[in-house]
């Protein structure tokens, strides 16, 4: 299942990051930004369960998070300024990395670093990186978090290409993506267009 966050503060905050003159600083808090707006609607579904308190005023049951903990995974480099970002909203979650770069001839996923909580078996798994282009990075990386013992996974990114989501959906058909937009296709290079560029790049200022 894919959901597409049209909410037209993502849109527009969206549009500002695809815009080539918008520099490394604010990319940078746009992105954040946006992965803040997109981890509200894909932790929609989390449980909560009524709570005795008392409020200066009287006292009753209201609702707290309840259910399986939370982990936010990183595939690196460029989706550590998502889990930077939501990690604000869900303090105590733990926080996974995964390294993967896409070889710019093969566009495979090369794996170089992975370290992820041990306790990820009973834990909701967000992941995130802002592009999904062809797929190859996040579906190595379900498959790694699979390995590893996980069964709840959503994947989140800022930006997918249908190529992207179809390449998720034929291998891992139970993990739910929320996406702030669907652009049109990849180009010769792999990239996403109209897109953002190299969303690393970008954040880092790497180019
Ligand atoms: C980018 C991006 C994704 C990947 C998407 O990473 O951040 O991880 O490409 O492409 P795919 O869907 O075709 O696999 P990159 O390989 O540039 O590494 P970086 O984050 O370290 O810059
Ligand atoms: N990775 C990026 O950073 N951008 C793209 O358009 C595709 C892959």
């Amino acid at each position: 299942m894919v959901t597409v966050v049209t909410h037209p503060l993502v849109q527009h905050k969206l549009s500002l990051m695809r815009d080539e003159r918008t520099g490394v600083k604010e990319f940078r808090e746009l992105a954040a930004e946006v992965s803040l707006l997109l981890a509200y609607e894909a932790m929609r579904d989390l449980e909560t369960e009524p709570h005795p308190l008392n409020t200066p005023l009287v006292s009753g049951d209201f609702p707290m998070l309840t259910g399986k903990k939370l982990a936010l995974v990183a595939i690196l480099r460029a989706g550590l300024i998502m889990t930077d970002a939501i990690v604000q909203l869900v303090p105590a979650a733990k926080v996974g990395h995964i390294g993967l770069y896409r070889d710019p001839q093969s566009l495979q996923p090369v794996a170089y670093y992975n370290k992820l909580p041990a306790d990820i078996a009973e834990r909701r798994v967000f992941l995130t990186d802002p592009m999904l282009a062809t797929g190859g990075s996040a579906s190595a990386a379900i498959s790694s978090l699979q390995a590893a013992g996980a069964t709840s996974i959503k994947l989140m990114s800022i930006l997918a290409a249908p190529e992207g989501i179809a390449v998720i959906e034929r291998d891992h058909p139970e993990v739910e993506i929320v996406v702030a937009a669907i652009d049109s296709h990849l180009n010769d290079h792999g990239y996403i267009v109209p897109g953002l560029g190299d969303a690393g790049d970008r954040i880092y200022g790497t180019k």
